[in-house]
């Protein structure tokens, strides 16, 4: 199986990206844990990535690439990918689209989750992990961030035919029985 997920901050990426890499066993790559971990680490590219985090900003495309491209490369080689957070700009999609094309492992799907803003900020204000950009207003920034940057990957992957539109608001379970049901189809 290979999908990216694609929706705004809160909108269950992470939740339902951990659940499809285990259905169909494939590696679940989250680009925002990948930072994170990071700037635990407080590696050299950690630092860097801190500000970027706690402002709700989207890091850069060049740092971005050079973190994350060597896992998806080797997931691709592995078999299959949930990719979680990136593609998140228009550069990004086209590096990740050149080497899944080369390794004839371009994504089944993209799975966009829809829900409204009102429902995206109640849920990062009450996830409670103390994520500093959970921060009211570096979260409406974020929000902000991914109508300008993001939501344009919409039209980039529904001229390729391969969005699968999820309605995410329902509860974790609801949404999981319509992600998998729409996989099935395609992987079946
Ligand atoms: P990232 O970690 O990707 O954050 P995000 O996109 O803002 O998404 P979240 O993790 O907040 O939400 P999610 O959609 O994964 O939902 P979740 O399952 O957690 O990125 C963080 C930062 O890193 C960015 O701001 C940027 O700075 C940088 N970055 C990352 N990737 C980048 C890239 N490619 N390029 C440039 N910069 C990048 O759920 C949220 C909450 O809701 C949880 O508490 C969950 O339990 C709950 N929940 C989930 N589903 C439901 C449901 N159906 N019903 C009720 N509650 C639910």
């Amino acid at each position: 199986m290979r999908v990216i997920m694609l929706g705004p901050p809160g909108a269950g990426k992470g939740t339902q990206g951990e659940r499809i890499a285990g259905r169909y066993g494939v590696p679940h790559i989250s680009s925002g844990e990948l930072f994170r971990d990071e700037v635990a680490r407080q590696t050299e590219a950690g630092k860097t990535l801190q500000r970027y985090l706690d402002a709700g900003d989207l890091v850069p495309d060049d740092l971005v690439l050079s973190l994350i491209m060597d896992r998806v490369i080797a997931a691709e080689a592995d078999g299959g990918y949930v990719l979680d957070g990136f593609p998140r700009t228009l550069p990004q999609a086209e590096a990740a689209a050149k080497v899944a094309r080369e390794a004839k492992m371009s994504a089944q799907a993209v799975l966009y989750l829809e829900v409204p803003p009102q429902v995206l900020s109640a849920r990062l204000a009450d996830r409670g992990e103390g994520r500093a950009d959970d921060a009211v207003q570096v979260a409406r920034h974020r929000l902000e961030v991914f109508t300008e940057h993001t939501r344009p990957l919409l039209d980039y992957y529904t001229k390729r035919g391969i969005i699968v539109r999820i309605d995410a608001s329902p509860p974790v379970d609801v949404v999981s029985a319509a992600i998998f049901a729409a996989l099935d189809r395609i992987d079946g």
